[in-house]
């Protein structure tokens, strides 16, 4: 029995979801903990597609415990949908249970979100719009209203009045925008809360019973550790830690219960929204990447960049989250790319730089320096051992992890539950 922690090891969407489903077979509890639905996370099961926002990727498990900890915000709207949407299909979220410490993310956070990246104009943050970032802004304030509220109608009513009216000054006369009538919504938002009140527990207590009496435990990352609010690549980053140190304040648990933290990767990178990216290919094969890996936002649908693995961020993942070992999926979408190019270091003014620099001036100085490894051509995707794989395509797995200075634990070839080389 383990405890293991799942994060993304890049900027997010590296296939966290379908190697948390193949986990979880294995797993009694899977716990979310940061992030809310600006995630998306994408389970093939039997054929079926089920992109996944607030729900823990274990849902499909009947047997599985699937934990919502008080570090992630929720928009009840989207988690009563995402709820409705799976019973539909046969899965049931009886399984299900929400920490009361969570916060509410607001319709005033979601115009908020809207409302600050255009007032940003061309410096945008190119955000997912879901109100991340306003609510996780109230909770820091102490002005944010909780799980614990909404489920009692009187508070919920008091709280949602006082709150709308004062965010309504801040649209009105900071951005010049229309003000929200708390009527509209607060009803609505109290008969959610009933709905989500049969789910209400204390998430802290489950884990600590759970990891005391032995139970195996995933830790579901959401983003990635680029993606940090303090670690990433700031102020291009979430508004919250998609680290391992996460999921302690995230769900309520001490950092010595986790055994094992496997970051996930991609076998090239990718990036949704503005911000630095080194490696991203402006040419053809950035767009062969993005049409064969099907590289578009599982959240927002838009396009997401694309460029060539990059291991100065990989390692600093591996050090930031005391990584034991790597997922590397999509190593399918790189078949008949010649020659396949990997970033060792940085080429800055000051010389040859292996650490990312902490400032945008000078990440946006680096050049990176790469290493040429030869591609492969076949199809791989239904290959189904490590061994059988192109000679190419194990060189440039096994140099990703001496590159990286971490072990590679499982290969993804293709985006089902079975297309996963254990090695
Ligand atoms: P997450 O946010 O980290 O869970 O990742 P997303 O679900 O947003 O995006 C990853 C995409 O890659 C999804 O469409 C997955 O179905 C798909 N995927 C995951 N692993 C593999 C793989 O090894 N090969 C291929 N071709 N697709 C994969
Ligand atoms: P998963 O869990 C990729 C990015 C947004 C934007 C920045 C801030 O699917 O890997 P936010 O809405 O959080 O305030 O946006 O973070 N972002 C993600 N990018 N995958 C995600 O989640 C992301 N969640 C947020 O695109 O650049
Ligand atoms: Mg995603």
């Amino acid at each position: 029995m383990s405890v293991k922690a799942i994060v993304g090891a890049q900027w997010g969407d590296e296939g966290k979801g379908k190697t948390i489903d193949i986990l979880a077979a294995q797993s009694e509890l899977v716990v979310r903990a940061q992030g809310g639905n600006n995630a998306g996370h994408t389970v093939i099961a039997k054929g079926k597609v089920y992109k996944l926002h607030l729900i823990p990727s274990g849902i499909l498990y009947p047997e599985t415990l699937c934990l919502i900890g008080n570090g992630v915000v929720i928009d009840p709207r989207v988690l009563i949908s995402e709820i409705d949407k799976l019973q539909a299909e046969g899965i049931s979220c009886d399984n299900l249970r929400i920490d009361p410490r969570a916060h509410v993310i607001m319709p005033y956070h979601i115009e908020l979100d809207r409302l600050s990246e255009k007032a940003r104009g061309g410096k945008e943050l190119g955000t997912t719009r879901c109100g991340i970032g306003p609510c996780y802004m109230d909770k820091a304030e102490r002005t944010g209203i909780r799980i614990c509220d909404l489920i009692r109608p009187e508070v919920f009513r008091e709280k949602a009045t006082a709150r709308t009216a004062a965010k309504n000054l801040v649209i009105t006369r900071i951005y010049g925008g229309e003000p929200l009538d708390p009527q509209s919504f607060i009803e609505e938002y109290i008969e959610l809360g009933k709905r989500l009140k049969a789910y209400i527990d204390d998430v802290s207590v489950i884990i600590y019973n759970a990891a005391k009496a032995g139970k195996s435990i995933l830790f579901e990352g959401a983003q990635g550790a680029l993606l940090d609010l303090d670690m990433g690549t700031y102020p291009y980053v979430t508004s919250s830690h998609p680290t391992t140190g996460g999921f302690c304040v995230g769900s309520g648990i001490g950092p010595s219960i986790i055994d094992e933290a496997i970051g996930v990767a991609k076998a090239y990178t990718t990036r949704v929204g503005k911000g630095p990216f080194p490696t991203e290919l402006l040419d053809e094969t950035g767009d062969i990447i993005r049409n064969r890996g099907g590289e578009f936002g599982t959240t927002t649908g838009r396009p997401r960049r694309c460029g060539w693995f990059d291991a100065v961020i990989v390692r600093y993942a591996v050090r930031i989250n005391g990584l034991s070992c790597l997922a590397v999926n999509k190593l399918d979408t790189l078949s008949g790319i010649h020659p396949l190019r990997v970033c060792t270091a940085y080429r800055t003014a000051r010389g040859l730089l292996t650490e990312l620099p902490p400032t945008l001036e000078e990440l946006a100085e680096c050049a990176p320096v790469y290493e040429e490894l030869p591609g492969f051509d076949e199809d791989i995707s239904l290959v189904t051992s490590f061994d059988e794989l192109p000679e190419n395509a194990k060189g440039y797995i096994r140099r990703l992890e001496e590159i990286c200075g971490c072990r590679i634990s499982m290969v993804g070839v293709g985006p089902g539950r079975e297309q996963n080389l254990v090695r």
